[in-house]
């Protein structure tokens, strides 16, 4: 790829993010921006642009206000509607294996292979009797949405130069050095739960869930018949509910613990059924990170339900920031995926 300064562009379902990135392939990669705006409600669900023209303003803006000098982007895409499955190929260049997946993977594939964008990324290789594999894990994504994010971009005037599955992205933020043994990966975002398990920092295992932060809000407005920007602040002010709740607040308290109950079995099962394909290999750590892993005393709870350690990821672990990359009172939390696709954006 021949530029090495890139936006990485995260459409979330709440926010939209960029952040922009130079010397990226080289050793210390740089952010120059980064920027997070609100994001019209509707105009994406679950990863998906639904209104082009009003995400394609909210782009324009968001260039303006970052003061971003790139126009050329990575995209990202990933939602419950994405497939990875691991898949064992022949050993062919990565060029050979891209051309030969339509015929490894129709019966895996809930439409037609033309309707679908296919890509591969290599996690081992091994013998088998007809001779070397490659094993890696198969990406299909339906055609349609993602030609929506690329549209909205183009009409933006920008270049997508790449378009990544979202899990890997969160896979380039940690130093190596912390990445030793199976590690997860895991973004708690407001409508999508992106999962990847990495074996000494090589991809090797995707879920994308389709829960988030939103069902505990949509969950405490439903059942407490109260408006969803009260249950918001009510979810943001009470948490997991700690040692002392307020007598008040045990009704909500109790909707939540319920709601994230089951949605950190949820977790807990996925990263069981990787590791029972392993041997029960075990895991070395936990990765959170998304505005749902906000939610005080989730962190905590999740280690305790898994028996596994977990950190807060440190988005800025793996490269230099310029003094003035933030603009305002941005914050870098929530700039992981807008990071780590930029960063993907030299392979
Ligand atoms: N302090 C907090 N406590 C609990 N939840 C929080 C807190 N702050 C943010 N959230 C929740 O985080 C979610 C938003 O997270 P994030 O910004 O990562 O989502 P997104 O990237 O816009 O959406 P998605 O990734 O699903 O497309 C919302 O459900 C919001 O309620
Ligand atoms: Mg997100």
């Amino acid at each position: 790829m021949a530029s090495t300064q890139l936006v990485g562009i995260d459409i979330g379902d709440t926010s939209l993010r960029g952040v922009e990135v130079s010397g990226i392939g080289g050793k210390r990669p740089n952010v120059v921006r980064y920027f997070s705006m609100p994001i019209p409600s509707g105009a994406v669900r679950n990863g998906e642009v639904i209104e082009i023209n009003t995400v394609s303003a909210a782009l324009k803006q968001l260039w303006s206000a970052a003061r971003f000098s790139s126009k050329e982007v990575v995209l990202g895409v990933g939602n419950s509607k994405v497939l990875v499955r691991d898949l064992t190929v022949p050993k062919l260049n990565y060029q050979e294996i891209r051309e030969s997946l339509p015929t490894h993977v129709q019966e895996m594939l809930p439409v037609p292979v033309a309707d679908a964008l296919l890509d591969f990324y290599p996690a081992s290789e091994a013998m088998a009797e007809a001779g070397p594999v490659v094993n890696g894990l198969l990406v299909a994504a339906i055609k349609d949405p993602v030609l929506a994010n690329v549209k909205a971009v183009q009409l933006a005037g920008l270049t997508p130069v790449a378009v990544d599955l979202i899990p890997f992205a969160l896979t380039r933020l940690t130093p190596p050095s912390r990445l030793v043994g199976n590690v997860a990966h895991i973004d708690i975002g407001a409508k999508t739960t992106n999962v990847i398990v990495t074996s000494n920092g090589v991809p090797q295992f995707v879920r994308i869930i389709g829960n988030g932060g939103n069902d505990l809000t949509t969950a405490l407005a439903e059942r407490m018949g109260i408006p969803e920007s009260e249950a918001e602040s009510l979810k943001r002010t009470i948490g997991l509910g700690g040692a002392a709740v307020a007598a008040e607040n045990n009704q909500a308290v109790g909707i939540i613990r319920e709601v994230t109950g089951t949605f950190l079995t949820s977790l807990r099962n996925t990263l069981g059924f990787f590791a029972s394909s392993r041997q029960n290999e075990p895991f070395a750590g936990i990765i959170l990170s998304g505005g749902g892993a906000q939610l005080s005393g989730l962190a905590d709870a999740l280690s305790e339900m898994t028996r596994i350690p977990v950190a807060l990821m440190d988005t800025f672990a793996n490269v230099d920031v310029a003094r003035d990359a933030a603009r305002g009172t941005q914050s870098q939390f929530g700039m992981n995926i807008a990071l780590g696709l930029a960063l993907g954006g030299a392979a």
